[in-house]
């Protein structure tokens, strides 16, 4: 394996633990974020808070009536009110206000849909507040009244304000992104009053700004359902008790599953529990606790818990003190829970309480639990990315790296292909002399080992080695007598001999794929000194491919046995490298020959 791919996978590998770790993180966060136990605590004002109405677009129309009636000694016209509330948002809204002002005196009679809450004496100080749906019973209110000859009327003044609240039942609430709806007030003014109601833009309250993951918003309608709680018997027929319908709109903006939650309710005052829907209740009274699965059918006989029965219906008392925990049923039916991110449950109960005490200050403790899949972990989808991203790189590594291996084969193949035509051939050459047998091949390896610690490059060692096999090709041209001859040579003879190089240079002459190839056959009898041959060339004018080849072909001549003499010993080969240092051979070339030979790297 190539150092490049070594690298390769390295860094796959990294790339693979920096995947992993980041699902890793993704799976902890998301285990975590899971298993938080959280917690959600609203008192009194709080629990009515709207999130934001400012959004609302209302437009107050009135209509005359076309009666009239003497109210405190003035001439009061019967109108219509008719706020026209818009939602211009692409929201829908689920819950609501409209608070309107009152500029001055105005007689309330009745109106339908939704319940108002009434603030009555806000300019003289002695505030009085009541929600109430007007269709109730005059009995009913706490506020001051004006009596006529038909029906009670609540007077509101000059600096006073009431608070629309929309009905969820009747349709007003929640209010569809861009859709309009309109409730009815039918009042009093005096007949030359002019403008007498101010709608009240409202601003986001802060609270708003600080809104949880999940929030619970409490509507509390009042109904006109009365009772005679006559608990001590004193014979009184004066509806004294009030039923309250208690929704409890649970949102959830946190953008995860709301997948659990249970939440503790307190009237803070002397209630009488109904009945509840959907989900079970687990009452607290007192030190006394008991779980009811259903309290829209329960068997006040069977309970631990204190009942009270009124005209035939049974009820739970409940003290200041005293709660209830609801927890939601999350059947095909109810679907309580879960609750979808952006969604809305809607759990609620019902109970009586004493006329006038229907917003008094409850208290609500909710404990809720949010689970979120790990795809949706930021984490996690950046690991997702770089898996992709990983795998893309994988297949194109694994497309280059086989693309290369099937290139690296077939060069493999022409290269033993060269190689062995060439070793061939030399085979040839060496043949004529059977004391230089393998000669050829012995010079191009000590060649290649040379240029390797001279610093040639690899690519570059195998054009050593093939020039080293070549160098004597010239040969094939000069006879084998003469070759052979194992006494001395005659002149011509000599001369032969020496046509060996410029021979080999002529045969070599067009072979231009191994560069520098005659060079080698040419000239690897040039001495240093100048005074070899054929040209007398000398020094660095030699090619250096030629000095290289001149070492190892004289290393291998003295190594081997000729025809003329015996091999010499290894302290004679040493010295005869020494004393031609600069003589016949390149210095720098023959230093590297004699470290060779004393750190045994060339065995002899
Ligand atoms: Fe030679």
């Amino acid at each position: 394996m190539t150092k490049n791919n070594k690298r390769a996978l390295a860094i796959f590998g990294i790339w693979l633990a920096v995947i992993l770790l980041l699902a890793a993180g993704a799976a902890l966060r998301t285990g975590m974020y899971n298993r938080a136990e959280r917690q959600l605590t609203l008192e009194g004002e709080a629990l009515y808070n709207i999130p934001d109405y400012s959004a609302l677009s209302v437009e107050l129309t009135k209509e005359p009536g076309g009666w009239s009636a003497e109210l405190g000694g003035v001439t009061c016209d019967a109108y219509t009110l008719t706020p026209r509330i818009t939602n211009p948002t692409e929201e829908d809204l689920s819950d609501y206000r409209v608070r309107v002002d009152v500029l001055e005196d105005v007689y309330f009679l009745t109106a339908w849909c939704g319940t108002i809450e009434f603030h009555q004496g806000v300019a003289s100080g002695n505030e009085k507040v009541q929600t109430i749906d007007l269709r109730s019973r005059p009995e009913l209110y706490t506020l001051d009244t004006v009596e006529t000859d038909e029906d009670p009327l609540i007077p509101l003044y000059a600096g006073d304000y009431f608070v629309y609240i929309p009905s969820q039942t009747d349709g007003e609430a929640p209010l569809p992104a861009g859709e309009t709806c309109t409730p009815g007030i039918m009042y009093y003014q005096a007949a030359d009053a002019g403008e007498v109601f101010a709608f009240v833009p409202s601003a986001p309250r802060a609270e708003a700004a600080e809104e949880g993951d999940v929030t619970a918003v409490l509507s509390a309608r009042s109904s006109t359902w009365t009772k005679v709680f006559d608990l001590e018997e004193t014979g009184s027929e004066v509806p004294d008790y009030q039923a309250y319908t208690y929704d409890l709109t649970i949102t959830n903006r946190s953008g995860a599953e709301l997948t659990d939650y249970t939440f503790r309710f307190s009237f803070r005052t002397e209630a009488y529990l109904a009945s509840a829907w959907n989900g079970s209740v687990e009452i607290c009274q007192g030190t006394v606790t008991e779980t009811i699965p259903d309290l829209r059918s329960f068997d006040a006989a069977s309970l631990t818990v204190t009942t009270v029965n009124v005209d035939g219906e049974d009820f739970i008392p409940l003290g200041e003190e005293d709660s209830f925990v609801y927890t939601p049923s999350a059947s095909q039916t109810a679907r309580e829970i879960p609750v979808e991110a952006g969604a809305s449950s809607v759990p609620g109960f019902i109970a009586y309480l004493r006329i006038g005490d229907g917003l008094s200050s409850p208290s609500l403790t909710m404990e809720y639990q949010l689970h979120r899949s790990i795809g949706e972990d930021n984490l996690f989808k950046l690991a997702l990315g770089a898996g992709a991203a990983f795998l893309l790189c994988l297949v194109i590594f694994l497309v280059l790296y086989l693309q290369r291996l099937r290139y690296e084969r077939q060069h493999e193949h022409d290269a033993a292909i060269i190689r062995e035509s060439i070793e061939t051939f030399t085979g040839f050459i060496d043949a004529k002399d059977p004391y230089t047998n393998g000669h050829s091949r012995r010079v191009a390896e000590y060649a290649r080992l040379l240029a390797r610690h001279m610093g040639y490059k690899d690519e570059d060692l195998d054009r050593v080695y093939y020039i080293g096999l070549l160098h004597d090709c010239g040969k094939i041209g000069v006879a084998d007598s003469i070759l052979t001859k194992p006494g001395s040579l005659t002149d011509e003879e000599f001369e032969a001999i020496k046509s060996h190089t410029t021979k080999g240079r002529d045969i070599l002459a067009n072979f231009s794929s191994i560069p520098n190839v005659a060079e080698g056959a040419a000239y690897h009898h040039e001495r240093y000194d100048g005074r070899g041959y054929p040209e007398g060339k000398k020094g660095e004018e030699i090619p250096e491919i030629a000095r290289i080849i001149c070492v190892a072909d004289s290393f291998d001549a003295m190594n081997t046995d000729r025809c003329y003499r015996a091999r010499l010993s290894r302290e004679k080969i040493l010295s005869e490298l020494e004393n031609n240092i600069g003589k016949q051979f390149d210095p720098k070339v023959a230093e590297i020959m004699l470290r060779l030979i004393r750190d045994n790297e060339i065995l002899l």
